[in-house]
């Protein structure tokens, strides 16, 4: 089992996390939506131990991360609307689901063997400044055991991961808060998960409604009803807490709350602050507590912030 180094993002700090990662090492490294576990892309024992790390069912495709979007057209085949979301939202909070490139070097693994592969160009200079010094595709979900809360805080990687991975580079928390909004742009365009960048704004990028994912489609684990769990049980829409409960407050209207996500309602600071507060209120409940939140409204990030909460609050298998 490695000892987990958490080391800064200096400029000597990137070149060694660089040569881990082409000896086929995991690092996890800081985005603007959530921290990632990366691993080279063109690997298939990088990406079968981020898989091993995470304990996560191997069937799962992952995002494949790259500095820019010359380096995305080389994998995959990019349509009109491709360009039009690329050049409008990259880099940033946005994954396109694209048809793969015959050659493209990447390992089966990472794309589940499917003929399509999850692109993204982060926006945060730490994983910009790794993945120029890496100078390849890295795989990277997010750096949580399968199941668990996503980490925007390097703290968070190390609870969930210290000892199984090689490092993590502490970039801070993270600005975002929720994953990136994935579109498929396999035949007609879909949204495929609701993230960091609100679904208004892609459809007017590209002039047209985003379908639901296909029948059958939904396999991936960030999909599945419970998922983003907190070891405490989750009640949604709660306008007061119960005795035993931990109140997760959004709004003035809940200002009595013990946490909150955002005091004036704004939904921008409550996704950046979500995941933390979910792992607040776990900490506060203790065993035999539970946690309520407040409702959100179903607008701009609220999507992604209640379908998040959603996955939280399921029914666990
Ligand atoms: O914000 C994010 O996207 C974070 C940070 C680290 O970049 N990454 C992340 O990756 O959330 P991950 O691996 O947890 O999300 C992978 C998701 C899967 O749940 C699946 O929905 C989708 O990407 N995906 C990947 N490849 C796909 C494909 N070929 N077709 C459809 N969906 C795919
Ligand atoms: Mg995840």
């Amino acid at each position: 089992m490695p000892v987990t180094q958490c080391l800064a993002p200096t400029p000597d700090g990137l070149a060694q996390l660089a040569d881990l990662l082409r000896t086929g090492g995991l690092v996890a490294f800081p985005t603007e939506t959530v921290y990632g576990l990366g691993g080279d892309a063109r690997s298939d024992l990088a990406v079968a131990q981020i898989f091993e790390a995470k304990g996560r069912p191997r069937f799962n495709p992952l995002i494949v991360h790259l500095p820019d979007a010359a380096a995305a057209r080389a994998l995959a085949v990019f349509d009109g609307r491709a360009e039009a979301l690329a050049a409008a939202f990259w880099p940033g909070p946005l994954t396109l689901v694209l048809p793969l490139r015959a050659g493209s070097g990447l390992s089966d693994l990472v794309t589940a063997g499917l003929p399509t592969v999850a692109l993204r160009i982060p926006a945060h200079p730490v994983a910009r400044a790794l993945l120029q010094v890496f100078g390849g595709p890295l795989a990277a979900p997010s750096a949580n055991p399968s199941g668990r809360i996503s980490p925007t805080r390097a703290a968070h990687v190390m609870e969930g991961l210290g000892g199984r991975i090689d490092a993590v580079i502490d970039g801070g928390a993270c600005a975002v808060g929720v994953e990136s909004t994935i579109v498929g742009l396999e035949g007609a365009a879909r949204l495929l998960r609701p993230g960091g960048v609100p679904v208004e704004a892609l459809e007017t990028a590209l002039g047209l409604p985003l379908l639901p994912p296909e029948a059958g489609q939904i396999t991936a684990p960030g999909q599945l009803a419970a998922h983003y769990a907190p070891g405490a049980p989750v009640r949604l829409d709660a306008v007061a807490a119960r005795p035993n409960e931990v109140w997760i407050g959004f709004g003035p209207q809940s200002a009595g709350a013990a946490l909150t996500l955002s005091e004036a309602g704004d939904l921008v600071e409550a996704a950046a602050r979500l995941f933390h507060s979910l792992r607040e209120a776990d900490r506060l409940a203790g065993p035999g507590g539970a946690i309520a939140v407040a409702p959100v409204p179903e607008t701009g990030l609220g999507r992604a912030i209640n379908d998040r909460l959603r996955r939280a609050a399921a029914p666990r298998g």
